[in-house]
């Protein structure tokens, strides 16, 4: 019997040599080789069960996870880690295997985690574990530190609605003793990142998805606040290219789960390539590969995220980066008064969140308008600008709805030909320096019989008209409004996902954590 998770990519030349061996598939899956696989070198050459593994994963290529078990000695399994988590959680009389601690939280706290290439041999009593090289290993235990929060949805109707919700308390948590003396400290980044951060003269972030979304945020908070160049990369492209090295570069990975197949490949790769000064992960699951594999580590405390759509994690992970850009400022001479606006709106951010949800009701309404619309567009310039895409993200993601984002600069350089009264077109309007450039845009998408929605403070000067409806939101310290107009953003999508009645929590096609390629 065979549990797999990931790709076995070279299933086609194992089922074509299985087969000339005489053994027949039954499913399309490149799954089944394993069991085949399993089988014939049990007979060939026989040997303890992890003794086949060994042989049967030295055949194998791909990024998996994968447990076996002989039908005829049920009381044994064993599994194997390439490239895809796996870890084993330790019982009185009982042990567990999973890809992911949280799975197992609800019946365990006690972890060992696999490392790369490993193979473990499970009984009811007994752990044992073999390297790469198939020497026998002891592999530490582990007390688990993630917080079991999520069990329950409460009053929710989804987990991703409660995750919107605990955003003001996530962000609170976040923040907690970080300060000191009105001054950002992070001091569990350990004792010489003081002197490391103090070097940095540009930083690569990679990430994926809504991680990627923080990621851009920060990179006009780090050349702004902390005059640190910055680049940003989605993972996959990252890892795949032979990017040139910036000197004294720091490499910051981001993920809520610290699995994600591609991001955890691109740390590995920088590993290897010399000159960056180090690598930090942003990350929300203490014990993760990321983590684990990182030299230095800021936690975002956003509590578990069960929903598949990331809401309380890219708060919490601008926050993180925030409160970084202040550090990495301060310590490489940084304007003091800077420094002094980002504690300030940081300490009123969670207060702010709150005015924000009360908004829930009003956000309701207006979803009504998009229940029978297949496109919608998103516009934001500046830090909102990836405000504007992580809006788009949510809304495809769990209304299903086709959804692109702007930089509202960019509408008549094509997308302005998208436009008509089917197209709803969202636009998040802070009142910054950008308002008036932003004025200009929306005038582009209103002259052309556009349907608009702006995401705008009280006092921004916008009047409603039949095509234009304004959403006046709270005023809000400008540093901060990227996580401030997320919020509405998350709730815009959720309720439109309710008249459509889509799966909130677990949208078609998608996998919360994405282990594989
Ligand atoms: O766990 P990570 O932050 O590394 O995950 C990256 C993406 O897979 C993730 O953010 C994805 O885009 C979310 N489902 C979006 O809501």
């Amino acid at each position: 019997m065979v549990v797999h998770n990931g790709i076995i990519e070279n299933h086609e030349p194992l089922c074509e040599q299985l087969r000339e061996r005489g053994y027949t598939f039954v499913t399309q899956t490149d799954t089944e080789v394993i069991a085949h696989l399993a089988h014939w070198e049990q007979r060939q050459q026989g040997g303890a069960l992890f003794e086949v593994m060994q042989r049967v994963v030295g055949a194998l290529r791909g990024a998996y996870g994968t447990v076996i078990m002989d039908i005829r000695d049920p009381s044994m399994l064993v599994a194997a880690r390439s490239g895809s988590p796996l870890v084993i959680g330790r019982g009185i009389g009982e042990n567990f295997l999973a890809s992911d601690q949280l799975a197992l939280l609800p019946v365990t706290r006690r972890f060992m985690f696999l490392e790369e290439g490993e193979i473990a041999e499970i009984t009811r009593r007994t752990v044992r574990v073999w390297d790469q090289a198939g020497e026998s290993v002891e592999r530490p235990e582990i007390e688990s530190q993630v917080k079991y929060d999520a069990g329950d949805k409460g009053l929710y109707r989804h987990y991703m609605q409660k995750e919107i919700f605990e955003q003001p308390q996530a962000i609170k948590n976040t923040l907690e003793g970080r300060f000191s003396h009105g001054e950002i400290t992070l001091s569990e980044l350990g004792d010489g990142a003081d002197a490391l951060l103090r070097q940095v003269q540009h930083v690569q972030i990679i990430a994926c998805g809504t991680s990627y979304h923080s990621a851009m945020v920060s990179r006009y908070w780090f050349e702004a606040m902390a005059g640190v160049p910055c680049d940003v990369e989605i993972a996959s492209e990252f890892r795949y290219r032979k990017p040139a090295m910036r000197p004294g570069s720091l490499l910051i990975t981001l993920s809520q789960s610290g699995e994600t197949a591609d991001t955890l490949a691109a740390l590995r790769l920088t590993k290897k390539a010399l000159g960056y000064l180090g690598s930090l992960a942003i990350c929300n699951v203490a014990g993760s590969s990321l983590v684990r594999e990182s030299d230095m580590v800021l936690m975002t405390r956003a509590g578990t995220e069960i929903g598949v759509a990331s809401t309380k994690a890219f708060t919490t992970q601008l926050t993180v980066l925030l409160m970084l850009v202040a550090r990495i400022g301060h310590l490489r001479g940084m304007d003091q008064e800077i420094e002094e606006d980002i504690v300030h709106a940081l300490q009123t951010l969670p207060s702010r969140i709150e005015q924000m949800l009360s908004l829930d009701k009003p956000i309701e309404t207006l979803a009504e308008g998009f229940s029978d619309k297949h496109h919608a567009l998103f516009l934001g310039r500046g830090d909102l600008y990836p405000i504007a895409m992580e809006g788009a993200l949510k809304l495809k993601e769990i209304s299903y709805i086709h959804a692109e984002a702007y930089a509202a600069g960019e509408l008549k350089h094509g997308p302005l030909a998208l436009i008509d009264a089917d197209m709803p077109v969202i636009v998040i309007a802070p009142n910054n320096e950008l308002l008036e450039k932003l004025k200009s845009n929306i005038e582009e998408v209103r002259a052309r019989g556009g349907l608009l929605y702006v995401f705008a403070e009280q006092d921004a000067g916008f009047t409603a008209s039949e095509n234009m409806k304004i959403i006046p939101l709270p005023r809000v310290e400008q540093i901060v409004a990227p996580i401030f107009y997320t919020v509405p953003m998350q709730l815009l999508a959720y309720h439109i996902s309710l008249i459509k009645g889509t799966d909130v929590d677990q949208p078609r096609n998608l996998a919360k954590s994405v282990t594989v390629e």
